[in-house]
């Protein structure tokens, strides 16, 4: 067994690399990465020197190069995580987020499509909902509401990989997951930035009221469900992924104030995120009857091994905290007006 995993050095991609590769009997990965940003060869250390695991770094969106690596390398099936996963910086700037997200998935499903690559698991999102209103869960059925170009791009490459099945028979599956955490993810993300401010003592800035929901999946739970719908998801069909566990942003933050012992006067109300979505809410009922899969990791507890690992890996944080993160910071951050926290 041989898998092409795109976007293996980011956080979600890196962690399925080293999940897979601790398996009893891994298959072969060939990692195909970019390395923009988000991308970190510092994930992998864990890994890199096994037998039977390649790193390619290269553009998705360069069809002669994907289409030479799948022709060497002959792969089972293709894990296709590489994205610009950040909805903040697509709206800075949408450009990259487009070309990466739409063209990089149409790239990807040529090449799967021209060499009949016999299994395609296109790695997507709870944002393709759109906010969804109480009481309500989102299933696989529920309307595509996207509101950011992120989210649009995401669902766009969704509905191209259904197309795919649909007109081609390229035998690929969706997974849409809610929002992850754990080590390793980059701090711009709600979590690592406001465990890392925290640390730092620097101010935690809460988009609008702070009482928009997300449901938190454990990262690793989320690869489990990845493979379990490699090994057992049916062709053409959409699983849902989520975490089982939602909160509103401002009690998350509490919840890391209380676990690192900094003050709540580093909190700031600031200026909302435009389009922001309210709430996320997924039913995963899908993927848990047809493949067992079902979360193993609480919140409780994946909480507090990521704010030890951010702890323990200040070194990593220092490092990817770069010009052009601060650069991004100082845009996204610096011109967003402050407010006190509305009356609830
Ligand atoms: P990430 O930003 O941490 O990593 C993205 C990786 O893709 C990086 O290694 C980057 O170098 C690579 N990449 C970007 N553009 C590329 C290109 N053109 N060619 C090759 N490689 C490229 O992202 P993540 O949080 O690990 O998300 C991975 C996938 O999971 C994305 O498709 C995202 O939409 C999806 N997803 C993320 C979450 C979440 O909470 N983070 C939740 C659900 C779904
Ligand atoms: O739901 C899945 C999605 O989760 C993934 O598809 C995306 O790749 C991933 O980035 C994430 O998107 P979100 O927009 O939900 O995540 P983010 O960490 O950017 O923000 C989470 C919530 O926290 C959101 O309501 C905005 C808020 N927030 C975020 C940041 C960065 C703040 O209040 N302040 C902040 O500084």
């Amino acid at each position: 067994m041989k898998l092409l995993v795109t976007g293996g050095a980011g956080f979600i991609g890196s962690a399925f690399v080293r999940l897979i590769l601790d398996l009893r009997e891994p298959p072969a990965i060939v990692n195909l990465d970019k390395l923009t940003y988000a991308g970190n060869l510092e994930n992998l250390d864990p890994i890199a020197s096994r037998s039977g695991y390649r790193f390619v770094r290269g553009d998705i969106c360069d069809a002669p190069l994907v289409d030479a690596l799948i022709q060497e390398e002959r792969p089972d099936a293709m894990i296709h995580f590489a994205a610009e996963s950040h909805v903040d910086r697509s709206i800075l700037s949408p450009s990259p987020v487009i070309e990466t997200n739409l063209r990089g998935t149409f790239t990807l499903l040529e090449a799967a499509r021209q060499n009949h690559v016999p299994r395609f698991v296109h790695v997507s999102t709870d944002e393709v909902y759109g906010s969804v209103p109480r009481p309500l869960e989102a299933d696989e059925n529920f309307p595509l509401n996207p509101s950011s170009p992120y989210s649009a791009s995401k669902a766009g490459s969704d509905l191209l990989a259904r197309a795919y099945f649909t007109t081609y028979r390229v035998p690929v599956i969706v997974t849409r997951a809610s929002n992850n955490y754990g080590p390793y993810q980059f701090p711009e993300k709600l979590l690592p930035l406001m465990i890392s401010n925290a640390l730092e003592g620097r101010p935690l800035p809460v988009y609008g009221d702070g009482q928009q929901i997300r449901d938190w999946l454990y990262v690793d739970d989320h690869c489990r469900a990845i493979h379990a719908a490699l090994e057992k998801g049916r062709e053409g069909e959409i699983y849902n992924i989520g975490g089982s566990r939602s909160l509103p942003n401002i009690e998350v933050i509490r919840k890391i104030l209380a676990a690192t012992g900094a003050p709540e006067t580093l909190i700031r109300y600031v200026e909302d995120r435009p389009g922001h979505d309210r709430r996320y809410a997924l039913s995963s009922a899908k993927i848990m009857k047809e493949t067992g899969w079902a979360p193993q990791v609480s919140f409780e507890d994946g909480l507090a091994h990521t704010i030890e690992w951010y702890q323990r890996n200040t070194g990593w944080v220092a490092r990817v905290k770069s010009e052009e993160y601060r650069n991004y910071y100082a845009r996204n951050y610096e011109s967003r007006s402050e407010h006190i926290e509305p009356a609830s």
